[in-house]
């Protein structure tokens, strides 16, 4: 589970308010809920790793929309948590100030696919090597949009298609992430393999 520590209370406050509505995808279902059988390692995890955060000592304002670097740092550290994939390890995040987690967007940090397969999440600062620094904004909009990457590949899992977000949004975090500073760090992205 991500932690919004930086969503502000108009965003949350939003969600609440979706999670009360009618909108039929919140209607009940036959499904029976599959009790949580976490393992002993992702209850260390959780004690170690995914403690709790603080609750915040002030209201968190909203964004300002009309700065684009200042609206996607929002965006990346607040509304849709892509730092804390991005970074070096979940473990060294820094949930107060994100941007100086270890690796902050280097990627490299290890998530699990579909098939409980190790991936390692890409490095998305503006390093022209290793990073994406020599992207365009549509390269970076077809990742949002269309869930493919430059050369066309098809992006697995955990990333996924950002469909909803709008287009001043995808802007926003193309400006910011252009902003970060940029990490050498060569990801591999066993693309050879079948993840
Ligand atoms: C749950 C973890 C997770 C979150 C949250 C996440 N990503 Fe990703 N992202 C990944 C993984 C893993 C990949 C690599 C997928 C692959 O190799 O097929 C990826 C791929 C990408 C890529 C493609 C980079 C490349 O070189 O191909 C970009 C750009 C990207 N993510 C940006 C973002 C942004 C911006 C957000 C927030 C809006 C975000 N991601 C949120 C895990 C995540």
């Amino acid at each position: 589970m991500p932690k919004f520590a930086h969503l502000s209370d108009e965003d949350l406050r939003s969600v609440i308010s979706w999670l009360r509505s009618d909108d039929p995808q919140l209607q009940a279902s036959e499904e029976p809920t599959i009790k949580p059988e976490p393992s002993l390692f992702t209850k260390f995890l959780c004690l170690v790793a995914f403690k709790p955060i603080p609750y915040p000592k002030a209201p968190i304002p909203e964004p300002d929309t009309t700065n684009p670097v200042a609206y996607g740092k929002y965006l990346v550290t607040g509304r849709y948590d892509c730092y804390a994939c991005h970074s070096a390890d979940f473990a060294k995040l820094n949930m107060e100030e994100p941007e100086k987690s270890l690796g902050y967007c280097g990627g490299g940090n290890t998530m699990l696919t579909m098939n409980a397969n190790v991936i390692y999440t890409p490095n998305i600062t503006p390093d022209e090597k290793t990073g994406i620094g020599n992207w365009t904004e549509d390269d970076f909009r077809k990742v949002m949009h269309e869930s493919k990457n430059k050369s066309g590949k098809a992006l697995r899992y955990p990333m996924l298609p950002y469909t909803a977000l709008t287009d001043q949004e995808v802007a926003a975090i193309w400006q910011y992430i252009r902003s970060v500073p940029k990490l050498c760090n060569d990801v591999d992205r066993q693309w050879d393999k079948d993840l």
